[in-house]
């Protein structure tokens, strides 16, 4: 167990690292968790309108995932490396830099799905996009990717193991949008491209 707890804290370390609130107070607009919904994420440094602020958060957010399970996977196989992916979730919505008040968790979780099981993200990405397209809200697009993810990777592709620690991550994730599913329910929630949301 002491492997396990290695690449669970080795996930974490590289998962707690904050983007998108590095990227935007190097940008000098101030603490994001300020702004918009006071989420660290993507869609809230799109709030600011600075677009390639948004996509590198974006990348970074997703590729600490990604990293930290190729790496572990390449050295100590994949059950190891779920941890590592595990680790990296949990760094990323719970961070000890940030006193445990981390993002939701969207764009790691698709990270995390690259480097486990590429044909899964794509099907995920292309769930997203598509729920962007028709509805254009960020978080409805994401709560259905992620409900879908687990139910696939088990019915379609048979990864029994990797959808059952997607289970956990979805429901985990499904938790921090808490706030967005009631702005949804209420019909509240800031549409993609809008910056008018309240802080939550
Ligand atoms: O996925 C993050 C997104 O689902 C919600 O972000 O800032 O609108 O709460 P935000």
């Amino acid at each position: 167990w002491p492997y396990y707890l290695a690449a669970l804290a080795f996930g974490y370390l590289l998962g707690s690292i904050p983007f998108g609130l590095l990227f935007t107070r190097m940008a000098g607009l101030g603490d994001i968790r300020q702004i918009g919904s006071g989420n660290i994420g993507t869609t809230n440094v799109l709030r600011t309108g600075r677009k390639s602020l948004a996509a590198a958060t974006l990348l970074g957010d997703g590729l600490k995932g990604t990293v930290a399970v190729l790496i572990v996977n390449h050295f100590y196989g994949q059950e190891m490396a779920l941890i590592a992916g595990l680790g990296a979730f949990l760094g990323h919505l719970f961070p000890v830099w940030l006193k445990f008040k981390g993002g939701k968790g969207v764009a790691t979780y698709l990270g995390i799905l690259l480097g486990l099981y590429w044909p899964m993200f794509l099907l995920a990405a292309g769930i997203w996009i598509g729920m962007a397209f028709l509805f254009r809200y960020s978080s409805l697009s994401a709560l259905t990717a992620t409900l879908l993810t687990p139910i696939v990777l088990y019915l379609v592709f048979h990864q029994v193991q990797i959808a059952q620690m997607f289970v956990l991550l979805s429901v985990l994730l499904w938790a921090k949008h808490h706030e967005n599913i009631g702005r949804l329910l209420r019909g509240e929630e800031s549409k993609i491209g809008s910056k008018s949301k309240p802080a939550a």
